[in-house]
């Protein structure tokens, strides 16, 4: 399988580049800073665009909506980590002294291992190994996680697991080999259909009333697979699917 490191330019194909194109800018910028090196993480923000801001006031929203109730994050569809490493902080800010609050990612970090039908739209092709990671990334993330918890509370218990693989199969050996497991969040990005409606399937089980059941790319041209997937396993009508103002394409919904 081709492992393509497919970027935002890629997906954003044949849609207005002078915003994308501004915002590859701020990149350019920021490696170009003449910010002494001791300076720039406490600068980092100057840096950091709208788009992605809202992107951190969404998984926030998430976050506040599950302090009080018991259990885990998962994250299924991961790649280079970044939500993981906000719900790793907003732990630390909101439940600093909740250690039983794990977070657990699934990804492949190999990319799209398959596709199904369902998956075909209008806009783009997608293909086996898209959104893979460069090699040896997980031992990467596991750093950059273990530093994230190493500054927040109680950093000598490790609140992380990464779940490397295909997650159509991981998800039932991880929840056959962890029968404690109650999920209060589950985040869906695999943006495709299978895994999406395979691991939701899986989990139900496992939720706890009130969970939040976050989907990255909902109603959305490119993924019908994650709408399809939801519509199968838990029914669009049954739930109300909540819209974050921060964020177009996610949506989430409370499980009661
Ligand atoms: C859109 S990316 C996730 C983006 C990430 N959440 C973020 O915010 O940057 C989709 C991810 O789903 C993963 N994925 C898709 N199908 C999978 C499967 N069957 N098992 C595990 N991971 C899968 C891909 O490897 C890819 O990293």
């Amino acid at each position: 399988m081709e492992r393509n490191t497919i970027s935002d330019a890629e997906f954003l194909k044949g849609y207005s580049s002078t915003d994308f194109d501004k915002r590859l800018s701020f990149r350019d910028l920021l490696l170009n800073a003449p910010i002494p090196k001791e300076e720039l993480m406490n600068n980092i923000s100057l840096f950091v665009d709208r788009r992605n801001i809202s992107r951190i006031l969404f998984i926030n929203e998430m976050y506040q909506k599950i302090i009080g109730i018991h259990g885990s994050i998962i994250e299924f569809g991961t790649r280079y980590g970044t939500n993981l490493s906000l719900f790793t902080s907003l732990r630390g800010i909101y439940e600093p002294f909740n250690h039983n609050r794990k977070l657990i990612a699934f990804d492949t970090f190999n990319g799209f291992p398959e596709l199904d039908k369902k998956d075909d739209n209008a806009n783009i092709k997608w293909k086996e190994g898209d959104f893979a990671v460069p090699e040896n990334y997980p031992d990467y993330l596991t750093q950059v996680l273990k530093l994230h918890e190493s500054i927040s509370p109680l950093p000598e218990i490790k609140k992380f697991e990464l779940v490397i693989g295909d997650a159509t199969i991981n998800i039932s050996k991880y929840l056959q080999a962890h029968k404690e497991t109650i999920i209060a969040l589950a985040y869906f990005d695999f943006d495709i259909y299978k895994p999406t409606a395979e691991c939701l399937k899986k989990i139900i089980p496992y939720l706890t009333k009130g969970a939040v059941i976050g989907f990255d790319e909902i109603n959305v041209l490119e993924c019908p697979g994650e709408a399809e997937a939801l519509r199968e396993v838990l029914g669009t009508k049954n739930y109300r699917i909540q819209h974050s103002i921060f964020r177009a394409n996610a949506g989430y919904l409370i499980f009661e």
